[in-house]
């Protein structure tokens, strides 16, 4: 293993919620369509399906949205859930351990409410199995005690929509992802997005920034709204303690610098794990297990959470052989490229 130190827990530009998020989170979260920002082309064909929904009268389409973490998945099932005028429901695959909790569940929804499943692809075969007469009937088979005297009956459940949330369309299984009459990919932010959303949310908290100081935070945000809260947060603190409360550019950078987050938002794992394909595995392609290994992490967690952003920024390409870093990578790290095709003539 190249490097054992980082908490990977507590690390800043982490996607996932992480012990540096605080109930203010909740607060940022946008409430309609129009406050939300980017995802337009997800955000555009959504209202028009809320809005053909409610002129029916009927329940929205079950909705699968997908992409990396932090875009904004349960904040878009909210958005739904108000934007048709009903309930919303929120649990996780992993909560779901039984089929009687999901029978609990969809047996006390009312006509028309959304339920939020994050992480459906975690949901176990069986308690899958209750989901798909209930998303394609609104109805349960449920099977009454066991042996020769087991009998089955069919209950009837209320229009509901499902929303299930998950990082890897690829994971689902071929009934449950048929299902989804709506499927909806988030993409990466870019800094001007983010930018707007820095704004946005400094605006609620009150927090004074101007327009070079949100772009910086957006810049080194990774494309990730959860983390462009965060890190403004955290700079609003250097600012208040160090500076006059403002966040410029200046104070900006320098909090960042701080936390060790160059100006693409790469932190410490994400160059150790560039640098480690570079110096072991000559720039690759190495494969995503071998990867693993050797900086110690789950392979699945560099798939999901570390991958994407540095691909968006065309500092690593995954290969049928495995993965490999680009010149950009080399350049970026300051490392001399000796397999590059410049340095061979
Ligand atoms: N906060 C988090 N995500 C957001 C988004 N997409 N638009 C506005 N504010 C946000």
């Amino acid at each position: 293993m190249i490097e054992q130190e980082i908490d990977f827990e507590n690390r800043i530009v982490s996607p996932e919620y992480s012990t540096h998020d605080d109930d203010t989170e909740l607060s940022l979260r946008p409430k309609t369509l129009d406050d939300y920002i980017g995802q337009d082309k997800a955000k555009d064909n959504l209202s028009i399906y809320i809005k053909a929904a409610k002129q029916r009268n009927e329940s929205l389409d079950h909705v699968l949205l997908y992409g990396p973490p932090g875009l904004g998945k349960t904040t878009l099932s909210g958005i739904i859930a108000r934007e048709m005028g009903v309930n919303l429901r929120v649990t996780s695959g992993p909560a779901i351990e039984k089929q009687g909790d999901l029978v609990a569940i969809l047996t006390s929804l009312n006509e028309g409410d959304v339920l939020f499943i994050d992480e459906i692809h975690r949901l176990s075969r069986n308690v899958e199995e209750i989901l798909y007469p209930a998303m394609e009937d609104f109805s349960l088979d449920i099977i009454l005690g066991k042996g020769p005297s087991a009998r089955s009956i069919r209950l009837d459940v209320p229009h509901f929509t499902l929303v299930g949330a998950t990082t890897r369309s690829g994971q689902l299984t071929a009934p449950l992802r048929d299902r989804f009459g709506v499927l909806l990919r988030l993409e990466l932010y870019t800094p001007e997005q983010l930018g707007q959303i820095v704004k946005r949310s400094a605006g609620i908290l009150g927090i004074p920034i101007d327009d070079e100081g949100a772009l910086e935070i957006a810049s080194r945000s990774r494309g990730t709204p959860r983390i462009a809260n965060r890190l403004l947060k955290r700079v609003r603190d250097i600012a208040e303690i160090e500076f006059n409360g403002t966040i410029d550019v200046n104070v900006a950078q320098s909090a960042l610098a701080r936390f060790e987050i160059d100006e693409l938002g790469l932190d410490d794992f994400d160059r150790k794990m560039l640098s480690a394909i570079i110096n072991h595995y000559g720039g690759g392609p190495v494969g995503l297990d071998t990867l693993a290994a050797a900086v110690g992490e789950e392979a699945i967690t560099i798939e999901d959470v570390y991958e994407p952003y540095l691909m968006q920024i065309g500092f690593l390409t995954r290969t049928p052989r495995g993965r490999c870093v680009t010149q950009s990578a080399y350049e970026h790290l300051g490392i001399k490229n000796n397999n590059s095709q410049q340095s061979l003539l």
